[in-house]
């Protein structure tokens, strides 16, 4: 029973690996780099292959399936990085390894308190001991009403989350959710969230029908100083819209753990690199901007049910049981 990993961390994956591997009975071989063409034979033996979010072409996929794969787990939850088409034809299973919407959940709250109490600004002065008043003055979560868009698993976490604080809370949804109605939050058109929110979160997908859904239009019809908070996707804000609002004052400020164009930054080590995401450059300039890089899933939680999930599914894949996390 063997399994190839790609990918795997060394600071916070490995010794998971280890772990539930051992427990599991099945023996791994720990791949540093990405699955690619050049190194798709070194799952040869190997019936799975365990990967992040590298891209999975059908030719890369045939790669694996020429040595012998089956099962190609993902430790994510989204598997649209995977041509699952492809895969299907080629004989190979796919799978994926959900976590948690705490995680994320948590984060997003937390980018809502640091946007409204001006932390960003705080922690640059408390670092140059500048502890002046004049500028951080924040507001209170118990006078804002706050819009959550998209009231899935994160959402409705969200929701909850927000409960202890006393403020007003409205949503939109494709699909309104019978708990979240029962739970006192009232359902809106999106003209009605631009109109009445004082704070917007994202938790919806991004899809061709949402692209861009907060626009220069968007946010006209936003209350002035309205604060935006994105975990969701970059593509879901017009970056351009966003910064002619921040800079007109309209925009009171942002929490933004995704942002358009993120792919090949996020990640990695760029401190000495020109960037080519302008965008980005800008809105992390701004002191009413709080820019972090994609890691609101990123927890102990997340890291120990991604590994030991993706394991578990090949297992159950090898000794032929129902598999949970097939897609
Ligand atoms: P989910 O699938 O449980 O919920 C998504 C909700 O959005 C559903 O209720 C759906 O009806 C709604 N929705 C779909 N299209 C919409 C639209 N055009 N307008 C309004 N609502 C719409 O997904 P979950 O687990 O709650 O995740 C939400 C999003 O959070 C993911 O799609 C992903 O983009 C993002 N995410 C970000 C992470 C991070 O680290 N920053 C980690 C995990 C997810």
């Amino acid at each position: 029973m063997k399994v190839t990993v790609y990918n795997c961390r060394e600071f916070d994956e490995k010794e998971l690996f280890l772990k539930y591997g051992k427990e599991l009975g099945i023996e791994l071989l720990l791949c540093p780099d990405a699955p690619h063409m050049e190194n798709a034979a070194l799952a040869k033996g190997s019936t799975c292959i365990d990967i992040i979010t590298s891209p999975m072409p059908a030719e890369l996929l045939k790669a694996f399936a020429d040595v012998g794969v089956k099962y190609v787990t993902t430790r994510t939850i989204g598997y649209d990085h995977i041509d699952v088409k492809a895969a299907k034809e080629l004989g190979l299973t796919v799978a994926n390894a959900p976590y948690g919407p705490y995680g994320v959940a948590d984060y997003a709250v937390m980018l809502i308190l640091m946007t409204i109490r001006k932390m960003k600004r705080i922690i640059e002065r408390t670092n140059i001991q500048d502890y002046s008043l004049k500028g951080i003055q924040g507001r209170e979560l118990k006078d804002l009403t706050v819009g959550v868009i998209g009231t899935g698993r994160i959402g409705q976490r969200v929701l909850e989350n927000l409960t202890g604080f006393g403020c007003k809370r409205i949503a939109y949804d494709l699909y309104e959710n019978d708990q979240v109605k029962a739970s006192g939050v009232p359902y809106v058109t999106l003209d009605e969230m631009w109109q009445s929110a004082d704070v917007i979160t994202l938790h919806a997908p991004l899809t061709d029908d949402n692209y861009h859904m907060i626009n220069e239009q968007a946010i006209a019809k936003m209350k002035d100083g309205v604060m935006l908070v994105n975990t969701a996707r970059g593509g879901l804000i017009d970056s351009a819209a966003l910064i002619d609002g921040i800079e007109s004052g309209k925009i009171g400020g942002a929490g933004l753990d995704v942002v358009e164009n993120e792919f090949g930054l996020y990640y990695y080590d760029h401190k000495s690199d020109i960037l080519n995401n302008r965008e980005l450059a800008i809105l992390r300039g701004f002191p009413n901007v709080t820019v972090t890089h994609h890691m609101a899933f990123y927890t102990d939680d997340y890291v120990v049910t991604v590994v030991r999930d993706s394991l578990l599914g090949c297992k159950c894949f090898m000794e032929g049981r129902e598999n949970p996390w097939e897609v």
